[in-house]
């Protein structure tokens, strides 16, 4: 993963660089650095945060207007100060940042290492400055040359911005496979690797391509070009992004605040796709690509993470409206198992980010294999939607929290959609029900508002369980995914042991780890399989476990039986996940801070992994 910014101009270089590294320092944690050109490149790097690199510069001299800088989450070597960006070359005369892997770094390596260049770092990114630089001397070309060369020779993923010393007025930058913005101000440039370093300076940026490289001078206009050589005309688009939107708001944390914009993010979602008369829906990516859609054999669900939980909302949802089958896959293992794809196959890719390497790979390959590909992301612009023959954004503003939660119920609110849509123009709903379920979304970001009132409660409830070892989670049908969401938020930020189940599974293994020490947790809302529910808490009870549940309000059955109960709101039970989630996602956050855990940016975790 890793954040990357750059800035050349007029003006001093560091505070956008140091204010833009906090902005990303959501893609990684473990080491910053910075590289400012002053007569030479002055290097400062550290091991730990943005926090520690802002410290370690006090008293250095970061005075400059042209600079690049970075922060990790490390891939090849350690974090450590050594291992942090940027790279030098060996003469020191360019200085390198990197978002990405370089495959072959290995063969490059001990070929440079062959002819006498020593490295530093134990990273694949070093390998790559060093590279470039060996082919400006050794073939005797420009830098923008050498650039061109060595990314031809490169197998992997990058986005990266070099300096030169010798050249100070330049700044190139290229990418394939990770992200890379280019903010256009007044003759100055921006570079990062999302939007919201930009945003508060100007609202026109480009968006690097695959193989584009991009030479950027002071008051000169942008020059892009290909790896091959090839002119290209910088395509400007205009930022929409709410500065606000990108701070805590008076929230300890970003992701409590997250978890109290659901109601905002969801209506967000709802906005423009769904008539007053709460009777028809449109969406045009659909409207577009509606014949593919309706004849679809099948549709496949690729994402990774807590979108891969609202893809198996999805797959019910799909399946149980618009009766087309569904599968659901783990991008990861999607792309390596030779899966059959025809071009009546339909795959949608869900990602918040969308740029999870693994999600679009697999959607690059099911799209040589004739498929339709749909994205449903959340930030604009992002390289999964650009990909995609056509998609829907979620529009729940931006995420920072590492550990996903508003996005998850505007994916589901997308899917929801989109499944009432096709059931609409398949005939597989009547009007009467297709009414009553988009009725009942509408009120939705009301029912999360009610149960956000729990907070209080759930956080005196999360004091009981601090210090548990383990938890166990249970849900049933479209609430399995819940579930599985919930073990993974307790999971990602207060790093204790969660496993989520399909309750009737617990008999088959999990029982045997309940004793008086375990707490499980069961989203047991109103539903067909309430009754099982019932029936799984009754033998957690009979092994002396203690019961979490959540329940819709009015409950009798299941409340008598737990030892804490958690009363959500009514609602119709294809739509419960979005209601269900929201104390499980406030259970893991309480016990996090309880725990004195970090809550936005959780150890070993990167928001947007852009790594396989
Ligand atoms: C990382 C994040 C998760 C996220 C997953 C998929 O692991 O920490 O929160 O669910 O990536 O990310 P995406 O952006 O594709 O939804």
């Amino acid at each position: 993963m890793c954040g990357i910014v750059g800035y050349i101009g007029p003006k001093q270089a560091y505070p956008f660089l140091i204010t833009g590294l906090k902005r990303l320092e959501y893609r990684g944690y473990d080491s910053a650095g910075i590289a400012i050109i002053n007569g030479k490149i002055n290097v400062y790097k550290t091991k730990g945060k943005v926090s520690d690199l802002e410290s370690f510069v006090k008293d250095k001299n970061i005075e400059g207007t042209v600079g690049i800088a970075h922060t990790r989450w490390a891939t090849h070597g350690e974090p450590s100060d050594i291992n942090a960006h940027p790279h030098l070359s060996h003469s020191e005369n360019l200085a390198m940042i990197h978002n990405g892997i370089i495959e072959n770094y290995h063969l490059l390596k001990n070929k440079l290492e062959d002819i006498g260049i020593k490295f530093t770092s134990e990273t694949d990114s070093e390998v790559l400055v060093q590279f470039i630089e060996y082919l400006q001397i050794h073939e005797n070309i420009d830098l923008v040359k050498a650039v061109q060369l060595a990314l031809s020779q490169v197998i992997g993923a990058y986005a990266i911005v070099i300096l030169s010393k010798n050249d100070p007025n330049l700044l190139i930058a290229a990418r394939k496979s990770s992200p890379l913005v280019i903010g256009i101000g007044r003759g100055e440039y921006f570079l990062a690797s999302d939007a919201s370093p930009i945003v508060e300076h100007t609202r026109q940026v480009v968006y690097l391509n695959d193989e584009e490289i991009a030479v950027i001078r002071m008051n000169e206009e942008l020059q892009i070009t290909t790896i091959s050589d090839q002119k290209k005309i910088p395509f400007i688009e205009k930022l929409e992004l709410d500065l606000s939107a990108l701070e805590k708001g008076g929230f300890d944390h970003f992701m409590l605040k997250e978890i109290f914009e659901q109601p905002k993010s969801i209506r967000d979602s709802i906005r423009g796709r769904v008539n007053v008369g709460l009777d028809t829906i449109s969406m045009a990516g659909i409207i577009d690509f509606e014949q593919r859609f309706l004849n679809a054999n099948r549709i496949i669900f690729t994402a990774a993470g807590t979108s891969w939980h609202a893809a198996l909302v999805g797959e019910y949802l799909f399946e149980e409206l618009a009766r087309i089958p569904v599968e659901v896959e783990y991008a990861s293992e999607f792309r390596y198992r030779n899966p059959i794809i025809t071009n009546r196959d339909v795959v949608i890719a869900i990602s918040q980010s969308g740029e999870t390497a693994d999600t679009l790979a697999a959607m690059q390959l099911a799209k040589q294999k004739g498929a339709l590909i749909y994205s449903i992301c959340n930030v604009v612009g992002s390289t999964i939607s650009r990909v995609a023959d056509a998609g829907s954004y979620t529009h729940a503003g931006p995420e920072i929290g590492v550990a996903s939660t508003k996005a998850f119920t505007s994916q589901v609110t997308v899917l929801v959609l989109m499944a009432l849509l096709l059931a609409k123009k398949k005939g597989t709903i009547t009007d009467l029900r297709f009414r009553q379920l988009l009725a009942e979304l509408d009120r939705i970001p009301a029912k999360i508002e009610e149960a956000l009132g729990l907070s209080e409660y759930i956080r005196d409830l999360s004091r009981v369980y601090t210090y548990a070892r383990n938890f166990l989670y249970l849900g049933r049908g479209i609430n399995f995914p819940v579930a599985l969401e919930g073990a993974l938020k307790l999971k990602e930020i207060s790093y204790i042991h969660a496993e989520g189940y399909p309750a009737a599974e617990m008999k088959h293994g999990p029982i045997a780890l309940i004793d008086k020490k375990m707490p499980v947790v069961v989203v047991a809302p109103n539903s067909e399989t309430y009754e099982k529910v019932v029936s799984n808490i009754q033998e957690i009870k009979a092994r002396k476990g203690k019961v979490i549940a959540i329940v819709s309000k009015g409950d009798i059955t299941v409340s008598s039986l737990a030892d804490y109960v958690i009363e959500i709101p009514q609602t119709e039970e294809l739509l419960s996940p979005m209601l269900s989630v929201i104390p499980l996602q406030l259970l893991s956050y309480f016990i996090a801070v309880m725990r004195e855990c970090e809550i936005d940016q959780p150890r070993n975790l990167a928001k947007s992994v852009t790594v396989e």
